[in-house]
Protein backbone atom coordinates (compact mmCIF):
# COMPACT_ATOMS: atom_id res chain seq x y z
CA UNK A 1 0.00 0.00 0.00
CA UNK A 2 1.00 3.37 -0.91
CA UNK A 3 2.31 5.58 2.23
CA UNK A 4 0.50 8.93 1.09
CA UNK A 5 -2.08 10.98 2.07
CA UNK A 6 -4.86 13.50 0.00
CA UNK A 7 -6.37 15.56 2.44
CA UNK A 8 -9.58 16.42 1.16
CA UNK A 9 -11.56 19.48 3.08
CA UNK A 10 -15.45 18.98 3.08
CA UNK A 11 -15.31 15.66 1.94
CA UNK A 12 -18.74 14.88 3.33
CA UNK A 13 -21.03 15.71 0.27
CA UNK A 14 -20.41 16.94 -3.12
CA UNK A 15 -17.55 17.35 -4.89
CA UNK A 16 -15.28 16.60 -1.73
CA UNK A 17 -17.01 12.85 -1.86
CA UNK A 18 -16.02 12.42 -5.62
CA UNK A 19 -12.10 14.06 -5.59
CA UNK A 20 -11.83 11.50 -2.22
CA UNK A 21 -13.25 8.63 -4.26
CA UNK A 22 -10.87 9.94 -7.28
CA UNK A 23 -7.71 9.85 -5.41
CA UNK A 24 -8.50 6.99 -3.49
CA UNK A 25 -8.90 4.98 -6.84
CA UNK A 26 -5.68 6.21 -7.72
CA UNK A 27 -4.04 4.88 -4.89
CA UNK A 28 -3.63 7.28 -2.20
CA UNK A 29 -4.74 7.27 1.77
CA UNK A 30 -7.57 9.78 2.24
CA UNK A 31 -7.63 12.38 5.27
CA UNK A 32 -11.56 13.46 5.14
CA UNK A 33 -12.20 16.20 6.67
CA UNK A 34 -15.91 18.15 7.26
CA UNK A 35 -18.24 19.03 10.32
CA UNK A 36 -20.76 16.14 9.84
CA UNK A 37 -18.95 12.90 11.28
CA UNK A 38 -21.38 10.52 10.44
CA UNK A 39 -21.03 11.22 6.50
CA UNK A 40 -17.58 11.18 6.59
CA UNK A 41 -17.74 7.95 8.20
CA UNK A 42 -19.80 6.68 5.30
CA UNK A 43 -17.71 8.01 2.50
CA UNK A 44 -14.56 5.83 4.64
CA UNK A 45 -15.98 2.84 5.03
CA UNK A 46 -16.94 3.05 0.84
CA UNK A 47 -13.32 4.13 -0.04
CA UNK A 48 -11.69 1.55 2.34
CA UNK A 49 -13.50 -1.01 0.97
CA UNK A 50 -13.47 -0.05 -2.72
CA UNK A 51 -10.10 0.88 -3.28
CA UNK A 52 -8.33 -0.85 -0.37
CA UNK A 53 -6.48 2.25 0.87
CA UNK A 54 -6.54 3.70 4.57
CA UNK A 55 -9.19 5.94 4.92
CA UNK A 56 -8.98 8.09 8.53
CA UNK A 57 -12.14 11.11 9.03
CA UNK A 58 -11.31 14.37 11.09
CA UNK A 59 -14.61 16.07 11.75
CA UNK A 60 -13.30 19.47 11.87
CA UNK A 61 -15.13 22.86 11.80
CA UNK A 62 -12.42 24.57 9.77
CA UNK A 63 -13.78 28.42 10.54
CA UNK A 64 -12.49 27.44 14.25
CA UNK A 65 -9.10 28.47 14.40
CA UNK A 66 -7.91 25.78 17.03
CA UNK A 67 -9.56 23.01 14.85
CA UNK A 68 -7.65 24.62 12.26
CA UNK A 69 -4.81 23.80 14.24
CA UNK A 70 -5.44 20.66 15.34
CA UNK A 71 -5.92 19.40 11.83
CA UNK A 72 -2.68 20.63 10.90
CA UNK A 73 -0.80 18.46 13.56
CA UNK A 74 -2.03 15.70 12.86
CA UNK A 75 -1.09 16.56 8.45
CA UNK A 76 2.03 16.98 9.81
CA UNK A 77 1.84 13.35 10.87
CA UNK A 78 1.58 12.18 7.49
CA UNK A 79 2.95 11.74 4.18
CA UNK A 80 0.72 14.72 2.51
CA UNK A 81 0.75 14.20 -1.08
CA UNK A 82 -2.46 15.87 -2.11
CA UNK A 83 -4.21 18.56 -0.82
CA UNK A 84 -7.60 19.34 -2.41
CA UNK A 85 -8.97 22.60 -0.14
CA UNK A 86 -12.64 22.50 -1.31
CA UNK A 87 -14.50 23.45 1.74
CA UNK A 88 -16.47 26.19 1.10
CA UNK A 89 -19.74 27.93 1.03
CA UNK A 90 -21.62 30.45 -0.36
CA UNK A 91 -24.15 33.53 0.86
CA UNK A 92 -27.21 34.84 -1.11
CA UNK A 93 -28.77 38.16 -0.85
CA UNK A 94 -28.82 41.48 -0.36
CA UNK A 95 -25.58 42.28 1.25
CA UNK A 96 -27.30 44.90 3.82
CA UNK A 97 -29.20 41.45 5.00
CA UNK A 98 -26.69 38.68 5.31
CA UNK A 99 -26.13 37.83 8.75
CA UNK A 100 -22.68 38.89 9.74
CA UNK A 101 -21.43 36.22 11.51
CA UNK A 102 -22.34 34.09 8.52
CA UNK A 103 -20.37 36.46 5.98
CA UNK A 104 -17.30 36.61 8.84
CA UNK A 105 -17.42 32.35 8.58
CA UNK A 106 -17.73 32.30 4.55
CA UNK A 107 -14.59 34.51 4.62
CA UNK A 108 -12.94 32.39 7.35
CA UNK A 109 -13.50 29.09 5.78
CA UNK A 110 -12.78 29.97 2.22
CA UNK A 111 -10.21 31.81 2.24
CA UNK A 112 -8.15 32.04 5.49
CA UNK A 113 -8.53 27.99 6.24
CA UNK A 114 -7.26 27.47 2.49
CA UNK A 115 -4.32 29.53 2.80
CA UNK A 116 -3.35 28.14 6.58
CA UNK A 117 -4.01 24.31 4.89
CA UNK A 118 -1.75 25.65 2.24
CA UNK A 119 1.06 27.26 4.12
CA UNK A 120 0.92 23.80 6.60
CA UNK A 121 1.75 21.61 3.34
CA UNK A 122 4.23 23.70 0.89
CA UNK A 123 7.38 23.48 3.22
CA UNK A 124 7.06 19.54 3.43
CA UNK A 125 5.83 19.45 -0.43
CA UNK A 126 9.17 21.24 -1.46
CA UNK A 127 11.28 19.52 0.50
CA UNK A 128 10.33 16.05 -1.41
CA UNK A 129 9.77 17.68 -4.79
CA UNK A 130 6.68 16.65 -5.38
CA UNK A 131 2.99 17.27 -4.45
CA UNK A 132 -0.30 18.37 -5.44
CA UNK A 133 -2.52 21.53 -4.46
CA UNK A 134 -5.99 21.65 -5.57
CA UNK A 135 -7.72 25.09 -5.16
CA UNK A 136 -11.22 24.72 -5.44
CA UNK A 137 -12.67 28.47 -6.77
CA UNK A 138 -15.29 29.03 -9.05
CA UNK A 139 -17.05 31.00 -12.27
CA UNK A 140 -17.79 33.41 -9.81
CA UNK A 141 -14.46 34.31 -9.49
CA UNK A 142 -14.07 35.88 -12.75
CA UNK A 143 -16.95 38.86 -11.96
CA UNK A 144 -18.03 41.01 -9.17
CA UNK A 145 -21.42 40.01 -8.12
CA UNK A 146 -24.59 41.12 -6.57
CA UNK A 147 -26.12 39.36 -4.21
CA UNK A 148 -23.35 36.90 -4.11
CA UNK A 149 -20.93 40.34 -3.33
CA UNK A 150 -18.98 38.41 -0.24
CA UNK A 151 -18.76 34.72 -2.09
CA UNK A 152 -17.53 36.13 -5.24
CA UNK A 153 -14.62 38.28 -3.44
CA UNK A 154 -13.68 35.20 -1.98
CA UNK A 155 -13.31 33.03 -4.79
CA UNK A 156 -11.22 35.51 -6.63
CA UNK A 157 -8.83 35.45 -3.75
CA UNK A 158 -8.56 31.70 -4.38
CA UNK A 159 -7.83 32.30 -7.83
CA UNK A 160 -5.60 34.80 -7.22
CA UNK A 161 -3.48 33.05 -4.73
CA UNK A 162 -3.52 29.74 -6.59
CA UNK A 163 -2.38 31.14 -9.55
CA UNK A 164 0.69 32.94 -7.91
CA UNK A 165 1.69 29.85 -5.86
CA UNK A 166 1.22 27.73 -9.04
CA UNK A 167 4.03 29.92 -10.64
CA UNK A 168 6.18 30.29 -7.03
CA UNK A 169 5.89 26.48 -7.16
CA UNK A 170 6.51 25.67 -10.41
CA UNK A 171 9.81 25.06 -10.68
CA UNK A 172 10.04 23.22 -7.28
CA UNK A 173 7.92 19.92 -8.16
CA UNK A 174 4.96 21.08 -6.38
CA UNK A 175 1.61 21.55 -8.61
CA UNK A 176 -0.65 23.70 -7.95
CA UNK A 177 -4.45 24.08 -10.30
CA UNK A 178 -7.02 26.55 -9.08
CA UNK A 179 -10.57 24.91 -10.51
CA UNK A 180 -13.47 27.03 -11.96
CA UNK A 181 -16.55 25.37 -11.74
CA UNK A 182 -19.90 26.53 -12.51
CA UNK A 183 -23.27 25.50 -11.33
CA UNK A 184 -22.99 21.89 -9.92
CA UNK A 185 -25.40 19.08 -8.89
CA UNK A 186 -24.24 19.06 -4.63
CA UNK A 187 -25.73 20.52 -1.54
CA UNK A 188 -24.12 24.00 -2.74
CA UNK A 189 -27.16 26.00 -3.68
CA UNK A 190 -29.83 24.40 -1.03
CA UNK A 191 -26.93 25.47 1.70
CA UNK A 192 -26.93 28.87 0.32
CA UNK A 193 -30.57 29.44 0.50
CA UNK A 194 -31.69 28.80 -2.60
CA UNK A 195 -32.08 25.38 -4.41
CA UNK A 196 -33.80 26.74 -7.66
CA UNK A 197 -31.59 28.89 -9.18
CA UNK A 198 -29.49 28.11 -11.89
CA UNK A 199 -30.73 24.84 -13.06
CA UNK A 200 -28.25 23.66 -15.68
CA UNK A 201 -25.44 21.82 -13.56
CA UNK A 202 -22.48 19.62 -14.18
CA UNK A 203 -21.67 16.95 -12.08
CA UNK A 204 -19.26 16.29 -9.46
CA UNK A 205 -17.48 13.62 -11.72
CA UNK A 206 -17.34 15.85 -14.62
CA UNK A 207 -15.84 18.77 -12.24
CA UNK A 208 -13.39 15.99 -10.84
CA UNK A 209 -11.99 15.00 -14.26
CA UNK A 210 -11.72 18.52 -15.80
CA UNK A 211 -9.58 18.94 -12.31
CA UNK A 212 -7.83 15.78 -12.56
CA UNK A 213 -6.99 16.64 -16.21
CA UNK A 214 -5.29 20.04 -15.91
CA UNK A 215 -3.00 18.70 -12.98
CA UNK A 216 -1.44 15.79 -15.00
CA UNK A 217 -1.23 19.16 -17.78
CA UNK A 218 0.24 21.22 -14.94
CA UNK A 219 -2.26 23.96 -15.90
CA UNK A 220 -2.67 26.79 -13.13
CA UNK A 221 -6.19 27.24 -13.93
CA UNK A 222 -9.48 25.79 -15.52
CA UNK A 223 -12.95 26.19 -15.82
CA UNK A 224 -14.90 23.56 -15.92
CA UNK A 225 -17.28 23.00 -19.09
CA UNK A 226 -16.97 24.29 -22.22
CA UNK A 227 -20.32 27.14 -21.40
CA UNK A 228 -18.57 28.14 -18.51
CA UNK A 229 -15.33 28.48 -20.19
CA UNK A 230 -16.75 30.74 -22.91
CA UNK A 231 -18.79 32.86 -20.37
CA UNK A 232 -15.66 33.19 -18.33
CA UNK A 233 -13.25 34.44 -21.51
CA UNK A 234 -15.96 37.20 -22.26
CA UNK A 235 -16.64 38.21 -19.02
CA UNK A 236 -12.89 38.86 -18.89
CA UNK A 237 -13.39 41.12 -21.95
CA UNK A 238 -16.12 43.53 -20.77
CA UNK A 239 -15.80 46.93 -18.48
CA UNK A 240 -16.07 45.92 -14.80
CA UNK A 241 -19.45 47.88 -14.70
CA UNK A 242 -20.65 45.93 -17.08
CA UNK A 243 -19.63 42.77 -15.73
CA UNK A 244 -21.78 43.35 -12.12
CA UNK A 245 -24.95 44.51 -14.14
CA UNK A 246 -24.82 41.23 -16.20
CA UNK A 247 -23.84 38.81 -13.15
CA UNK A 248 -26.73 40.15 -11.50
CA UNK A 249 -29.27 39.40 -14.27
CA UNK A 250 -27.62 36.07 -14.41
CA UNK A 251 -27.82 35.14 -10.30
CA UNK A 252 -31.53 36.09 -10.55
CA UNK A 253 -32.04 33.54 -13.48
N1 LIG B 1 -21.84 23.39 -6.47
C1 LIG B 1 -21.53 24.44 -7.20
O1 LIG B 1 -22.33 24.90 -8.04
C2 LIG B 1 -20.18 25.10 -7.04
C3 LIG B 1 -19.74 25.96 -8.05
C4 LIG B 1 -18.50 26.56 -7.93
C5 LIG B 1 -17.71 26.31 -6.83
N2 LIG B 1 -18.15 25.47 -5.84
C6 LIG B 1 -17.28 25.24 -4.68
O2 LIG B 1 -17.07 23.85 -4.54
C7 LIG B 1 -16.70 23.58 -3.19
C8 LIG B 1 -17.46 22.37 -2.68
O3 LIG B 1 -18.82 22.67 -2.60
P1 LIG B 1 -19.97 21.69 -3.11
O4 LIG B 1 -20.52 22.27 -4.34
O5 LIG B 1 -19.48 20.29 -3.13
O6 LIG B 1 -21.07 21.94 -1.99
P2 LIG B 1 -21.52 21.07 -0.74
O7 LIG B 1 -22.11 19.79 -1.19
O8 LIG B 1 -22.35 22.00 0.07
O9 LIG B 1 -20.16 20.76 0.03
C9 LIG B 1 -19.51 21.67 0.87
C10 LIG B 1 -18.56 20.92 1.78
O10 LIG B 1 -17.90 21.85 2.65
C11 LIG B 1 -18.02 21.38 3.99
N3 LIG B 1 -18.05 22.49 4.93
C12 LIG B 1 -18.94 23.52 4.98
N4 LIG B 1 -18.71 24.30 6.03
C13 LIG B 1 -17.63 23.76 6.68
C14 LIG B 1 -16.91 24.10 7.85
N5 LIG B 1 -17.25 25.16 8.59
N6 LIG B 1 -15.87 23.32 8.24
C15 LIG B 1 -15.53 22.23 7.51
N7 LIG B 1 -16.16 21.85 6.39
C16 LIG B 1 -17.20 22.61 5.98
C17 LIG B 1 -19.34 20.62 4.01
O11 LIG B 1 -19.33 19.64 5.05
P3 LIG B 1 -20.06 19.77 6.47
O12 LIG B 1 -21.37 20.47 6.25
O13 LIG B 1 -20.20 18.35 6.89
O14 LIG B 1 -19.10 20.52 7.33
C18 LIG B 1 -19.29 19.92 2.66
O15 LIG B 1 -18.55 18.74 2.76
C19 LIG B 1 -16.97 24.87 -2.40
O16 LIG B 1 -15.74 25.53 -2.17
C20 LIG B 1 -17.83 25.68 -3.35
O17 LIG B 1 -17.69 27.06 -3.15
C21 LIG B 1 -19.37 24.85 -5.93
Amino acid sequence: MNGSWAVVTGASSGLGVEFAERLAADGANVLLVARRADLLEAVAERVRSHFGVLAETHPADLTDPAQRAALVTRMAELDVSHLVNNAGFGTMGAFAEIEPERMSQEMELNMVALTELTRAVVPGMVARGSGAIIQVASTAAFQPIPTMAVYAATKAYVKRLGVALWEELRETGVRVVVICPGPTETEFFATAGDDAVMRRRRTPAQVVETTMRALAAHRPLVVDGLPNAAMALATRLAPVALQARLARVVAST
